[in-house]
């Protein structure tokens, strides 16, 4: 009976070790990535091409909110503009885009929350949350799209960007280094090779929380079964 009971308790320890590697496989993903997808399909509901997935735009949207990330204002507006050459000087060259493939940017979306959105909720909350904004990412002459989200620099706070691009050919902003571009020190963006980093913090806290209390629970149930 001793033994068996020992067995449980190596087995509920065992599960537990190997609880946050689930959890974390499970949040491996890219919310910047979902954004495009949920763009592309409310766009294919009205018979719009889809967007190419531009990592090269993707990465200067993080580098737009990145700049952006103390200017949230109380009802969720992005209160920042970024001098017009900021594009070319600062963001494509953090992004490694290489210059000549440098295009034109043609419309952006961007917003704020004091929290952590999932995707499909930053779509329709903070992205795309009146008729300007669904009409220009309904727009038919854009081709390109690119999303980056950052934390912001107030606790709690998240920034999401759209850039949109409407050039013909399929080889603008493109990333050095074989599409791999400069890796960036925080942040998602769509397309990328990277992971994200940082960007899913508060989803991840409050998991690793909980893991701590179902650990504390189970050890607790072990050692009264076990005297
Ligand atoms: C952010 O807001 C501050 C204060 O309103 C302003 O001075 C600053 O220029 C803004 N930043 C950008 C990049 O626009
Ligand atoms: C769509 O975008 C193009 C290029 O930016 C612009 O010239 C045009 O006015 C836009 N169309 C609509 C319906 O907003
Ligand atoms: C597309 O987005 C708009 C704005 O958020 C929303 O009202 C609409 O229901 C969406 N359409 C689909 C098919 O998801
Ligand atoms: C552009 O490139 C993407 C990804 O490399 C590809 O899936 C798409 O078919 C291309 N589109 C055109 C019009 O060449």
């Amino acid at each position: 009976m001793m033994v068996k009971k020992l067995r449980f308790c190596e087995w509920i320890v065992l599960c537990l070790l190997l609880l946050p590697v689930a959890v974390y496989s499970k949040n491996h993903g890219n919310p910047a990535n979902d954004l495009v997808d949920i763009i592309n399909s409310n766009r294919t509901s009205v018979k719009l091409p889809k967007l190419n997935d531009s990592p090269g735009l993707g990465c200067m949207a993080l580098q737009y909110v990145k700049l952006c990330k103390d200017n949230c204002t109380n009802n969720n507006a992005v209160n920042c503009k970024p001098p017009e050459d900021d594009f070319i000087e600062i963001f494509a060259l953090n992004c490694g885009v290489e210059l000549p493939t440098f295009g034109t940017i043609t419309g952006h979306m961007v917003g704020c929350q004091s929290k952590y959105l999932e995707p499909p909720q930053a779509f329709s909350h903070v992205l795309v949350k009146d008729k300007k904004t669904l009409s220009l990412m309904r727009n038919k002459s854009h081709t390109e799209v690119g999303v980056g989200l950052v934390k912001g620099a107030h606790k709690g706070y998240f920034f999401w960007c759209v850039l949109l691009s409407s050039d013909k050919i399929n080889s603008t902003f493109v990333l050095e280094d074989h599409g791999k571009g400069v890796k960036q020190n925080e942040g998602c963006f769509s397309g990328s090779s990277y992971q994200c980093s940082g960007g899913e913090k508060t989803t991840k806290t409050a998991l690793s929380i909980n893991n701590i209390i179902m650990i504390l629970g189970s050890l607790y149930v072990c050692f009264l079964q076990h005297f």
